[in-house]
């Protein structure tokens, strides 16, 4: 065992802070501890276990130990190194922004086939509502340019000045910028009036707890991720509301509206709809069989 004399190894500082984590209620405590001191030491997740006995300079056990406090205070791990993977790509994240998830890839996925069926189009114009780290726009743009898709234009909106300060960190990151443009306003309010009813597909993930709900969700969540990418409003339906009928300003007849939605929330969603007359409403279910997604036409 380390003493005074002799720094800890990487195996011995692993287990301390696991249990500690796990003291803390957190759930993922070794995954963390092993993914907070890659980060520290910069290495792979796997290399820790290669050099399991190597000691630590006192500099990485004091950033490991401010680290660790903080996932001990429930900051989620991507705030604390500040980097995320989505759809195989590295985000800049920070508490400006939502944490991209890993259901929020179907989205993209339906994307990238939509846009893959082409259907005989020379320009897609794409708008992505509440981009928030810029997440789906990249994605899209990144895999889509490197499939050597041509004239596609995504315009991105996010109300919050801080969040597209990382959407722009992410589309500079990527090089993307040729085809994602950033744009800070209301939903499609800031977008040029020359897209009216030019637009092929509106995706969003747009805020969407009831207001109610919010102080139920973990700490992770509640007390570090921004409350204006939660909010849905009494409901949490207020956004879907808005974005089928302010799109339609801008879809071309046969366009799309792409939306991310909460287990749950299926049916109110595809109502709402049917409502504001979309056609060829769908629901769809993520891998663990979650309602995640409602794609709709418009006529
Ligand atoms: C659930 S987050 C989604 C972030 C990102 N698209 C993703 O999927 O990871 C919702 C985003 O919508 C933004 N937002 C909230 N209200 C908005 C509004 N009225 N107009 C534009 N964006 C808004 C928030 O700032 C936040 O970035």
């Amino acid at each position: 065992m380390s003493n005074v004399l002799t720094p800890p190894s990487i195996l011995e500082i692993l287990q301390k802070a696991t249990e500690y984590l796990a003291r803390k209620g957190i759930d993922t405590a070794r995954l963390d501890a092993e993914l907070l001191l890659g980060h520290v030491l910069g290495l792979e997740r796997i290399q820790l276990y290669v050099k399991f006995d190597q000691p630590l300079q006192s500099i990485e056990l004091d950033r490991y130990r401010v680290a660790i406090a903080r996932r001990g205070k429930r900051m989620p791990v991507a705030y604390i190194i500040g980097s995320k993977e989505f759809y195989s790509l590295e985000l800049a994240v920070n508490p400006n922004v939502l944490i991209p998830r890993p259901e929020t890839e179907l989205l993209v996925d339906w994307v990238l086939d939509y846009l893959g069926s082409n259907g005989g189009r020379k320009r897609t114009n794409i708008v992505e509502l509440g981009t928030g780290t810029g997440a789906i726009a990249v994605s899209v743009g990144y895999t889509a340019l490197h499939k050597g898709q041509e004239g596609l234009r995504i315009f991105a909106t996010d109300i919050s000045r801080e969040a597209l300060q990382i959407a722009q960190a992410n589309v500079d990151k990527w090089q993307v910028g040729e085809v994602v443009q950033l744009y800070q306003g209301d939903l499609l309010q800031p977008l040029p009036w020359e897209l009216a009813f030019q637009v092929d597909l509106v995706v969003s993930n747009p805020p969407y707890i009831a207001s109610e709900e919010i102080r139920g969700l973990a700490p992770e969540i509640r007390e570090y991720e921004p409350l204006g990418a939660l909010d849905g409003g009494p409901d949490g339906l207020a956004f879907y509301r808005r974005i089928y009928d302010e799109s339609r300003d801008f879809l071309v007849p046969g366009g799309h509206v792409v939306l991310e939605i909460g287990h749950g929330q299926g049916q109110h969603v595809m109502d709402l709809a049917r409502q504001y007359g979309y056609t060829d409403i769908e629901l769809h279910h993520d891998y663990s069989d979650k309602e995640r997604m409602v794609t709709v036409k418009w006529r």
